[in-house]
């Protein structure tokens, strides 16, 4: 018993000693809360002290974090106002387009000022303010979505500061990490193809991105001026404040994501949110033993399925009538409404649940594929547990992530145009069904995803505690943060080179000129 003490007393003495972590996680969409909850925990898992400062901007979304100690910035009355204002105004998911410019600003003007009214909140409780000063944190963790966590950073001044995106990165946090666009073949989130050659398409991928700046860059500039008419003008940019980050970590995944130019500084974490999967209980075992084959259909927690229009609910069904033989488990928010319940009675084949296991059901072999709507979350767990699929990318960057997919070899991308129509959709469930290189490819890659030589988990904890052990690195900060868009794209270089070759034109044809007109001259004197 004493050597059994003594070995406990020598990992504790072994251990590396605990930081004090603070990561700002605004409650307002559970992939985002979800992809820093998880990070929370982790860390205290691994014996640190973690604070979670949770700004309450939507009550309903859960903070995705067990272990840490929570702050919260409760909902203010402005917050909720425009939070109801959002949900009078139901999003037609299905049926906008991406490329819509009109809604996409009107959206993001909404969502804009509901993170700037909460971020008044965050201000307005100087208490919290001075006791997370005074904490003293080794590290704080923020993600460039909700731009009050940033500039908060800069008010709680931690040792080190890391910024993140739960996504892989888009529009101004490329700019904000550091990292090139390279927009001529990264797609952005609304691109699920890119094909390179063709101008038309390069051309989509500007304009895609041209939206994105206009969506996000009102709400950015808001938050700047919230901080400046409290702190004074000379509060730093919002991007001055990221590039003298640590780190960056970013849920992408570097094994099914499109490879694009990055930094040393920009640590890839992808599938940190996927939960260990475990056994399905009696139910669900049940569920999928019914038939040799069984689909699982969700387009996620947002769109929800009880939104989709009256024709695309007709044409799924019609599509699950084509398939007898399998059993479709279809997440669908309110299985006992009118639809669910004539539905479920003319279709013994379909499983209507308004939840599902969806990380142990993928986990499962009798799951045959999943026909996901390709949200970051969703994707991940596709690839992690080796499914294939079919990816009907919906909103935001979910078409960029199913592409993701289609390109590994997972399936096929399905336009949501093409959901009304269940030829359509019946030939891409036979294609799913019949072809093996999706299982084949899905599986190859789900086996290097569990082999790779340094997990997610693994490298995230590393990271925070290199972080809060030595601060941020000079070296890794690349030049361009202090360079303005003449130099940066070497403009002054490629006029100056112009002019001088319009100089050099303009000389050759003088000189031509001049030596012509003296032979004129020695012409009409002979
Ligand atoms: C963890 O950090 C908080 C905030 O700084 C502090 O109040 C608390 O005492 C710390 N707990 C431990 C066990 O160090
Ligand atoms: C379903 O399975 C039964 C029995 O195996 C078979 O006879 C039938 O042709 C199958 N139906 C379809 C549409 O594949
Ligand atoms: C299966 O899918 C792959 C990838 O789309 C394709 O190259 C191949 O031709 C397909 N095979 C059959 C038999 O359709």
């Amino acid at each position: 018993m004493q050597l059994a003490h003594f070995l406990i007393f020598l990992t504790i003495l072994t251990e590396a000693d605990p930081y004090k972590v603070l990561v700002y996680n605004s409650k307002f969409g559970f992939s985002h809360s979800n992809f820093l909850g998880n990070i929370a925990d982790i860390l205290v898992e691994q014996g640190h002290n973690v604070t979670s400062l949770i700004p309450i901007i939507d009550p309903e979304v859960r903070d995705g974090t067990s272990k840490s100690t929570k702050i919260f910035i409760p909902q203010a009355l402005e917050t909720r106002k425009i939070l109801s204002v959002m949900r009078e105004r139901k999003a037609e998911y299905f049926s906008m387009s991406n490329y819509d410019p009109f809604n996409t600003l009107l959206v993001g003007k909404i969502s804009d000022t509901l993170l700037v009214a909460q971020c008044k909140a965050v201000l307005e409780d100087t208490k919290v303010l001075k006791q997370l000063q005074a904490d003293q944190f080794d590290v704080m963790i923020v993600e460039n979505f909700d731009m009050c966590g940033v500039a908060f950073a800069y008010l709680v001044n931690p040792k080190s500061l890391i910024t993140s995106s739960a996504s892989t990165p888009f529009s101004f946090m490329f700019e904000e990490f550091g990292i090139p666009l390279a927009l001529s073949y990264n797609p952005t989130s609304y691109m699920s193809f890119l094909d390179v050659h063709s101008v038309f398409e390069r051309v989509k991928n500007i304009y895609g991105e041209i939206l994105m700046h206009a969506l996000l860059y009102p709400g950015r500039w808001m938050i700047e001026e919230l901080y400046r008419d409290k702190f004074g003008n000379s509060f730093p940019s919002l991007q001055e404040i990221s590039s003298h980050a640590a780190f960056t970590f970013t849920n992408s995944e570097p094994l099914i994501d499109f490879a694009a130019p990055t930094l040393n500084r920009v640590i890839a974490i992808g599938g940190i949110g996927a939960k260990t999967p475990i056994a399905l209980d009696q139910y669900w075992s049940d569920v999928v033993s019914r038939r040799s084959q069984t689909i699982l259909l969700s387009f996620g927690s947002v769109a929800k399925s009880i939104t989709l229009p009256k024709a695309i609910k007709q044409s799924i069904l019609k599509t699950i009538s084509a398939f007898p033989n399998v059993t479709f488990i279809w997440k669908y928010e309110q299985p006992e409404d009118d639809f669910g319940k004539c539905a479920s009675h003319t279709h013994p084949n379909l499983v209507l649940t308004s939840w599902t296991p969806q990380n142990d059901l993928l986990n499962d072999r009798r799951i045959t594929a999943f026909i996901t709507h390709g949200g970051m979350g969703s994707t991940q767990e596709t690839a992690l547990r080796g499914i294939p699929g079919i990816f009907i990318p919906i909103f935001g960057d979910q078409p960029r992530n199913a592409g993701m997919m289609q390109h590994n070899g997972f399936g096929k991308v399905l336009d949501k145009f093409d959901l009304k129509n269940p030829e359509t959709f019946i030939a891409a469930i036979k294609d799913v069904l019949n072809n093996d290189s999706y299982r084949e490819n899905a599986a190859k890659v789900s086996r290097m995803l569990a082999k790779k030589p340094f997990s997610s988990k693994e490298l995230m904890i590393r990271t925070v505690e290199f972080a809060a052990e030595f601060g941020p690195s000079r070296a890794l900060r690349p030049l361009s943060y202090d360079m303005n868009f003449v130099e940066y794209h070497n403009l002054d270089i490629i006029a100056l080179s112009l002019l001088l070759f319009l100089f050099l034109i303009y000389l050759l044809t003088m000189s031509i000129h001049i030596s012509f007109s003296k032979n004129n001259v020695k012409e009409k004197k002979q």
